[in-house]
Formats: structure tokens, C-alpha cells, sequence
């Protein structure tokens, strides 16, 4: 099976969907592991629920941002994860996960990249006045939201407010993650 961790920072929405999608036999992956920078994250309580293993850890409390991925690593290799799984993890992942799993780390982002990276990618698209918002499903690399797109979905946003703009997009995302998933670990 693909053997996926999933890194989140927040709620850990994406990281529900994908679960259910594996429960649901929708997607063919085992959930070994979920990582988070923030140890108050509403994440690790889905991941308790789900029975998922979890290491939390902050980054503050190691030296560098390598031997913070190091410490990652060595979790990851120990429950065997060979995909990385971004889900609202806001962070830049470093040289050292990077080398670990080339073309193995995946991420969603709430835009249709290469438009609005980073933060507040929604508030972004909407003070720039666009007919259109959408999810992006991409390769990771060294920069922020920049590498390979895998999968883009597009909808209108005639006039909504915020709040339904943010609606559609996790509707949007907790189908399109598990299915760009299935895609992606069926061509391997
Ligand atoms: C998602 O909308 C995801 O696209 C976004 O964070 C949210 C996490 O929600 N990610 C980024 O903005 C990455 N730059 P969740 O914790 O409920 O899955």
C-alpha cells in the first residue's frame, strides 16, 4: 500500500476527508503518521479519533529547521511513510525532507496557482477582485507553493461572501485531495 504522513498545522479538515476516503475504499493508502508544528492543533484530536499515530513538534525547540526535519525523519522512516501529505501545513519544507522523498511530497493550496501563494490565499483572490477562485493540488519544492501542478479545479465566485468562498473551496479540496491522491499512487 502507499503509505502516507500528513502534515498539517490547523484543523486537519483535509486530513479527515483523506481518511474517509481510505475508510470508504476511495482511496488505496494507509494514514501512518500525522505531523504538526503547532501541538494545540485541532488535528491531533481527529487523529486520536481515527487512531492515526501522531509527533508533534515545535520547531522552536530545535536548533535549526534541519534538525527539526531531522527529528521528523527519523518518525517518518520508523513508520515507514513514503508519501508526505501537505494539508494546511504552513510551513516551508526544508532540504532535508526534500531529499528524503523527492517527488514524494504533495500539497493543496487555496488558489489557482501560480496566483497567490502563501498566506490568506483566499483573502488574496478576493481583494484582487477575480470572477474565478480554485484549488491547487501541486508537487512540493523548495519555494513557497511553487512546484509541478498535479491537479487544478476552478469555480465562479459571483459575488459571495467570504465565508461561502471559504465553504466551497474545503468542499472542493476534501474531494479533489483524495482523488488527485488515488490518480498519483495508481500511476506509481
Ligand atoms: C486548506 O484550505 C489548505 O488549502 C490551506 O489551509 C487549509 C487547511 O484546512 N493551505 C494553505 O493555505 C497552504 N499554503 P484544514 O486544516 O481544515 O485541512
Amino acid at each position: 500500500t502507499n503509505k502516507i504522513a500528513v502534515f498539517a498545522s490547523g484543523s486537519g479538515s483535509n486530513f479527515q476527508a483523506i481518511h474517509d476516503a481510505i475508510r470508504n475504499g476511495k482511496l488505496a493508502a494507509e494514514l501512518v503518521l500525522v505531523v504538526t508544528d503547532k501541538p494545540d492543533a485541532y488535528v491531533l484530536r481527529r487523529a486520536a479519533a481515527a487512531g492515526v499515530e501522531a509527533l508533534a513538534l515545535r520547531p522552536q525547540d530545535f536548533i535549526s529547521k534541519a534538525d527539526y526535519e531531522r527529528a521528523i525523519l527519523i518518525e517518518l522512516h520508523s513508520q515507514g511513510a513514503e508519501w508526505l501529505v501537505l494539508a494546511g501545513y504552513m510551513r516551508l519544507i526544508g532540504p532535508v525532507l526534500l531529499e528524503a522523498y523527492p517527488n514524494r511530497i504533495v500539497n493543496i493550496h487555496p488558489s489557482l496557482l501560480p496566483e497567490f501563494p502563501g498566506k490568506d490565499a483566499i483573502g488574496q483572490t478576493l481583494a484582487a477582485g477575480r470572477e474565478e477562485a480554485g484549488v491547487t493540488v501541486h508537487f512540493v519544492d523548495a519555494g513557497m507553493d511553487t512546484g509541478p501542478i498535479i491537479a487544478q479545479r476552478t469555480f465562479r465566485l459571483d459575488n459571495r461572501d467570504r465565508q461561502t468562498v471559504e465553504e466551497a473551496v474545503h468542499r472542493i479540496e476534501h474531494e479533489l485531495y483524495p482523488a488527485t491522491l488515488q490518480k498519483l499512487f495508481s500511476r506509481q
